[in-house]
């Protein structure tokens, strides 16, 4: 494992974008795996900044979402279709051929993520897997407690998850209580993993996952098993690591 503290979020989403655009130069059809939330924006800024400055293409590229929520279209705003949209692929010369989200509205939810998985081995397995952190440690939408092993699946979001999620929906009827997430295996056999985290709320995380035991309670630290991981981070993410110089 690479541990990467930077001095700012800018910095932090700069370097994470300068290793996903290496390994695209390297190989122009990579299988890249992709995060919702606030973490990642950073790196998705700097890489529409690289394709519309420095000519970076996305033409050939293959990505995987790592969830979505049981239950919205891709029309929703809140849906993690709609956020990868705005947020990345519209910006971009990726394919629409080749974007993989997993499918909330499937109506055979099972089989769908079966497919997912199906569809990754397919495209020969994630090259880079970009990865948030929750500050209780977890990935994707795999809580802790989540089987070490688990492959995409239904999970149901935790009572605090769902509370959390509230002041995006109109009313708590309409926040999911169910999500579509790649498993913890799943995300284990990219071949390459980036995770990011910024900001003191997740400084316990990152020390539980990087310096703690490697437990289902913090899943996030799996990562201590991967043969390829990059932990990028600043320095308020790094403040509570005891074995680690970050001066
Ligand atoms: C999103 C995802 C989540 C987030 C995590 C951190 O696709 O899988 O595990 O990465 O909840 O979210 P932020 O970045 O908003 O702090």
């Amino acid at each position: 494992m690479l541990l990467i503290v930077k001095d700012s979020y800018e910095a932090m989403s700069r370097e994470a974008a300068r290793v996903v655009a290496e390994r695209m130069r390297r190989k122009p059809n990579l299988v890249l795996g992709l995060a919702t939330g606030g973490t990642p924006l950073g790196l998705y800024k700097e890489l529409i900044r690289m394709h519309k400055e420095e000519g970076l293409s996305f033409a050939k590229v293959t990505t995987f979402n790592l969830d979505e929520y049981i239950g919205l279209p891709r029309t929703h705003d809140q849906s993690y279709f709609y956020f990868m949209r705005e947020n990345l692929f519209k910006h971009i010369d990726i394919d629409p051929r080749y974007i993989h989200v997993p499918d909330g509205m499937a109506p055979e939810i099972d089989a769908h993520c079966e497919w997912y998985e199906s569809e990754i081995t397919r495209y020969g397995g994630i090259d880079v897997q970009i990865l948030g952190i929750g500050a209780n440690g977890h990935i994707a939408f795999n809580e802790p407690g989540s089987s070490l092993g688990s492959r995409t699946r239904i999970k149901t979001l935790t009572e605090q998850t769902v509370k959390d999620n509230a002041r995006f929906f109109k009313n708590m009827a309409e926040v999911p209580k169910t999500a579509i997430t790649m498993g913890i295996g799943t995300i284990m056999e990219a071949k390459e993993v980036i995770l990011l985290a910024n900001k003191t709320n997740k400084a316990e995380a990152i020390r539980a996952a990087i310096e703690g035991p490697m437990t289902a309670m913090v899943p996030a630290s799996i990562i201590q098993m991967h043969r390829k991981a990059y932990v990028m981070v600043d320095k308020e993410a790094a403040s509570k690591l005891t074995h680690t110089f970050t001066g």
